[in-house]
Order: C-alpha cells, then sequence, then structure tokens
C-alpha cells in the first residue's frame, strides 16, 4: 500500500491524487483521500485504481489539507468499505495505514467491543483505539502516543484531527514512510517518487518513531514523547524519470533503458583507469566471508541465482541464494562467517526485511545491493551497492533484473581480482559488448511481437526450458509471462521436465527453450525434441556459435557467463507483447505490487 499526507497552501486534492498515481505501484486494488476545511471533513472513496478515485473526487471542495492511501488488500477484500482512510465511530479521527496490526484481535477484544467496526481491516482498530484514548486522555497527541504505543507489526500511519487543519499525526514501524520538508508546506509519503512536484528535501524517519507534521515545522518524537533532531536528505530522482514520455507502457520504456543502465554501471563502477572501482569496505567484507548468502523475492531471487554463478565460478566463494520468505521461518545451518546480500530493487521488500532483522540480531554482515539508495534495507544493511537503474515503474521487473545481474558480476570479478585469481577477459569491456547486444536486440521488436503473438494469442499454458545458466534465465522468463499475461507459465530444467511434467505436454502446448551454454547445447535440444514429439510447438532461442538452421532465433555472441544479461530481453518483450495482445493491464497486473512491504 501507499500512503500520502499534505499540509500547505496548494491545492490539496491534486497534491493527493497525484501522489497516489506515483503510489499505484504498490497496490492499486482501491484508494481514498480525506480533506478537511472549514467545513469539516470530505472524504472520497472507490474500489480500483486512482483513475476510478480522480472520477470521484469533488473538485470544487477546496482545502489545503488532507491524506491519501492506495491499496493492497491484506484483511478483507478490495471494496469500499475496507479502503482507506479509516474513520473513528464520532468521525473525529481519520487515518491512512500501511502495514499489518499483528495484534489487531487482541486490540479488539480489550478495547473495542462496544464499537460497531464498518470494515473488516486491521486499520480501522486503530482509529477506533485513537477515539477511545482520546476519550480517556483528552490530548490528541498523547493519545496518538499511546495508541502506536500499544502497536504490534508493522505500520506507516497517518492521522488526522477533523477539529485541527494545521497537523497531521505520523507514526513508522517497519513500513517505509518518508516527510518532505518545503516552503509554507510539509508532507508525508511513502516514497519520494511520489511527492517529487512538490519537493527534493525529506526527512527519514525511523522505527518507532511519531512526527508530528506541521504547515511551518516538523517535529519528530521517541514513543516516549522525547524530541529527535534529524538533517534533512536530497532525494536524487530525475522527476522526468517518473513518466512514461512517448512509451504507451513504462515496461517497455524501462526494456529500451537496458544497455543504457549497463552503461551506466560501467560509468559508476569504472576508476580513471578503467578499472573496476568498489567500495573497500564491500571487498573486506566479502573477503572475510567463507559462504555467501544471497536472500531476495521476485524478480530479485532469480537475478540472485545468476548472481551465484558468478560469486562461485568467478570469485571462488560458495553462495546459498534462498526466498526471504522461507528463510525468514526455516533457517538453514549457517556456515562460521557468513555474509549475507540482499538483492532488492525497491529496498523496502518486507520479506528480506525480517531476514535483515534477524541475522543482524544474529551478528552476521550485511549488503544490499538496491536501486532505491536511501530504502530501508539499505539503511539497515552494513553496505550498499547501488543498481542506477533509474527509477523503474512498471510491476515486471526488468532493467532492475538486469542491473542486478551486471552488479553481481562486477562485485564477483572485484572479489577475483583481489584474490589475483586469474581472469581470461576484460570484466567492463565484455559489459559494453553486452549493452550494445541489448540495443540490437530491442531495435527488433517487430520479431518479437510476432513470436508472441504465435506462440501465446490462445494458450492457457507455456513452458520455457534451459540448462545451466539458461535454467535460471527460463524461470525468470515464465516469471515474466505469468506476472503480466495471466498464462500460466513455468521455468523448467530442460533435463528434468521428463521426470513428471512432460505429462502436461499437449498438441501445441508452447515451449520456449534458451541455449546459450556449450556444454548443454546437445542436450537441450534433445529435450526440445522429446517435447516436439509429444504435439508441443516448440521454439529455440540460441546464441551464436551454437545455432542451429532451425533456430527461430540467434543472438549475437557475448561472453559466457553473461549471456542472461541478453537471452532475457526477447523474453521480457515476448511477455510484453503477450499481455499487450491479451488485453492485460501491463504496468499494472492484477493482484500484484511493485514493492510489497507486508511478510
Ligand atoms: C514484488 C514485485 C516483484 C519483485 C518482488 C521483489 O513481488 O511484484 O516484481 O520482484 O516484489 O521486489 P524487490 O523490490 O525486493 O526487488
Amino acid at each position: 500500500c501507499g500512503i500520502v499526507g499534505y499540509i500547505g497552501q496548494n491545492d490539496t486534492n491534486e497534491v493527493l491524487l497525484n501522489g497516489l498515481e506515483k503510489l499505484e505501484y504498490r497496490g492499486y486494488d482501491s484508494a481514498g483521500i480525506a480533506t478537511l476545511n472549514d467545513d469539516g471533513l470530505n472524504l472520497f472513496k472507490v474500489k480500483g485504481r486512482i483513475a476510478v478515485l480522480r472520477e470521484k473526487v469533488d473538485k470544487n471542495v477546496k482545502a489545503t489539507m488532507g491524506i491519501g492511501h492506495t491499496r493492497w488488500a491484506t484483511h478483507g477484500e478490495p471494496s469500499e468499505d475496507n479502503a482507506h482512510p479509516h474513520q473513528s465511530a464520532s468521525g473525529r479521527f481519520t487515518l491512512v495505514h500501511n502495514g499489518v496490526i499483528e495484534n489487531y484481535y487482541e486490540l479488539r477484544d480489550e478495547y473495542l467491543n462496544d464499537v460497531a467496526l464498518v470494515s473488516e481491516t486491521d486499520t480501522e482498530i486503530v482509529v477506533q483505539l485513537m477515539e477511545i484514548l482520546f476519550n480517556k486522555y483528552n490530548d490528541v497527541a498523547e493519545a496518538f502516543r499511546q495508541t502506536v504505543a500499544l502497536l504490534k507489526g508493522s505500520y506507516a500511519i497517518a492521522l488526522i484531527d477533523a477539529e485541527n487543519q494545521e497537523t497531521i499525526y505520523v507514526a513508522k514501524n517497519k513500513s517505509p514512510l518518508l516527510v518532505g520538508l518545503g516552503d509554507g508546506f510539509n508532507l508525508v509519503a511513502s516514497d519520494a517518487m511520489a511527492t517529487l512536484r512538490e519537493t527534493d528535501r525529506y526527512l527519514e524517519i525511523n522505527d518507532k518513531e511519531i512526527v508530528i507534521v506541521n504547515r511551518d515545522f516538523v517535529e519528530i518524537q521517541k514513543l516516549d514523547g522525547a524530541a529527535v533532531e534529524r538533517e534533512p536528505f536530497t532525494a536524487e530522482i530525475d522527476a522526468t524519470d517518473t513518466e512514461k514520455g512517448t512509451y504507451d507502457h513504462f515496461m517497455l520504456k524501462e526494456i529500451d533503458e537496458q544497455p543504457f543502465v549497463i552503461r551506466k554501471i560501467i560509468q559508476e563502477y569504472q576508476d580513471e583507469n578503467d578499472n573496476i572501482k568498489l567500495d573497500p569496505a564491500v571487498r573486506q567484507a566479502m573477503m572475510r566471508s567463507d559462504r555467501i548468502y544471497i536472500i531476495a523475492a521476485g524478480t530479485s531471487y532469480n537475478a540472485g541465482l545468476v548472481g551465484k554463478q558468478f560469486i562461485e565460478k568467478i570469485a571462488d566463494i560458495p553462495v546459498e541464494v534462498h526466498i526471504a520468505s522461507e528463510f525468514s521461518y526455516n533457517m538453514p545451518l549457517l556456515s562460521k562467517k557468513p555474509l549475507f546480500i540482499f538483492i532488492s530493487q525497491s529496498g523496502e521488500t518486507a520479506d528480506s526485511r525480517s531476514v535483515l532483522v534477524r541475522i543482524k540480531d544474529l551478528g552476521h554482515p550485511a549488503l544490499t545491493i538496491t536501486n532505491v539508495p536511501g530504502s530501508t534495507l539499505s539503511r539497515e544493511a552494513d553496505y550498499t551497492l547501488r543498481l542506477h537503474a533509474g527509477p523503474e515503474i512498471a510491476v515486471a521487473s526488468t532493467k532492475a533484473y538486469t542491473a542486478q545481474i551486471a552488479v553481481l558480476f562486477i562485485l564477483a570479478v572485484d572479489i577475483a581480482q583481489a584474490k589475483k585469481l586469474n581472469l581470461d577477459f576484460d570484466p567492463l569491456q565484455e559489459l559494453g559488448i553486452v549493452s550494445s547486444v541489448m540495443e540490437s536486440l530491442t531495435d527488433q521488436k517487430e520479431e518479437y511481437e510476432k513470436i508472441a503473438k504465435e506462440f501465446f494469442t490462445d494458450t492457457r499454458n507455456a513452458f520455457f526450458i534451459g540448462r545451466g545458466v539458461d535454467y535460471f534465465v527460463v524461470q525468470e522468463a515464465a516469471l515474466k509471462l505469468k506476472e503480466i499475461s495471466y498464462i500460466q507459465a513455468e521455468g523448467f530444467a530442460g533435463g528434468e521436465l521428463k521426470h513428471g511434467t512432460i505429462a502436461l505436454i499437449e498438441e501445441g502446448t508452447p515451449v520456449i527453450a534458451i541455449s546459450t551454454q556449450e556444454n548443454v547445447n546437445y542436450s537441450i535440444r534433445g529435450n526440445v525434441q522429446e517435447v516436439a514429439a509429444r504435439g508441443a510447438k516448440t521454439c529455440i532461442l540460441s546464441i551464436k556459435g551454437l545455432e542451429q538452421d532451425s533456430d527461430t532465433v540467434v543472438l549475437p555472441h557475448v561472453h559466457e557467463l553473461l549471456t542472461p544479461l541478453i537471452s532475457v530481453v526477447p523474453m521480457q518483450l515476448l511477455a510484453y507483447y503477450a499481455a499487450l495482445h491479451r488485453d492485460c493491464d501491463v504496468d499494472k497486473p492484477r493482484n500484484l505490487a511493485k514493492s510489497v512491504t507486508v511478510e
């Protein structure tokens, strides 16, 4: 979910709606805003997108302060009742919340027996509790502190009081939240991207802090009321990076940006002698470690699988890759000197953060590889490496995946060089070649559109197969396709298909194979024959040097270790065109959110 709040001179409806549009990547099944003016509270809520909310908001109702929310449902189905903002029984307090209140049944049973709840959300408990405690303390700030002190779980909260047009009450634990500072106004947002039009100056808020946000000043407090001093930082995001420009979809724009992102990464990680430049503290942490544990979710996990290859093959350190939400609750035996690498585009994924908190408690070092420098995972880890991919807006991740792989490659090479291991290639030059090849691939969109139409227009399911590092890429290919086109797709190890899954192959079932590795070129082709013999409609994507006449696509040659960076590009384009031709919402697929800040 995403939240935004504003108190200033400008048209609050517009600031809130614009902010929510920028936060829609966090969830978009329902939305709402609440503003205050001399006539009282104005509340607008809808089931559906921000565009629907925009239609509903009465533009004639002017206000200079308010709060807004876009939701990704956890407790309670998407509906107008369950949409935020939520109100207390008398209507005096109104609140938006991102996160999960874990003790909400306990709070309800202890404090709210006499209150008729209107929604099924954990959030409503908080605002009702606020009113009960206000009736007890008769002081809004004190009641807010007492309310927040009772909450267990994750929350970013913004609350307004119908009797006070000068203050937004804010609290945070685990869920992301920033306070934006301006001249004659201040604001609150889940991330800086949402409110860049207003300001680039932000205050970080730490867990278990409360913030009193007024028109002209901002006061951070601990839960016991003690004041906290903090310097603001400047958000280094170019507002135009968050616009679609001439593209119909962010996803296609971001696919096209990949060659430039790779070039930017080369620049950022290169010194004046064209050697790799890396934070020496990261290098030392890697060198000290006897085993690396990569923790990630979704596409970042798939990038981690490729990263394992690099770190093991180039830097000679053993690596395990774990799904964050599994690792949290089923921790494997750790080595004596583990180093944890968190890979996360947003730097906010709650599943990953919960692992970070646990391993920090155990005293282990952590490195975060992220696209968002000030993010929670970046702040809480010992070290950060940046992706330099620019804002990624489409829910389906593309340029962050390739950026993650490129940065992991640079990291592995840096360690190999520090260990004086023999490398028979020039790493940055090889990445430069990748960047040019990527550009040639994104120039051939019609070809991939044709394949997508032929293979995916009418199908219910699809299989992607590969061996070795290609197996990791096909997992990403399948994830891309299912995320945005809703085709049931699986990425399989070519040799494993015959041990069960081949039973699903029918006449016309699409099977896409990737073959970029010499040692398995022969065997993956055998696997394609096996499914073709059972009626599958097959397509092979190979690489120059390993190709055969019947291959559908032959990629230009790049270094054998770096093939995932280029073989994934056609897969992204196939998924994009499949979704487009099936009339799916490419940038905002159903049920998903880009940044999932609940476990
Ligand atoms: C969500 C997104 C995925 C993403 C995953 C991890 O589920 O829908 O696209 O890969 O989170 O996100 P992160 O920001 O940690 O890379």
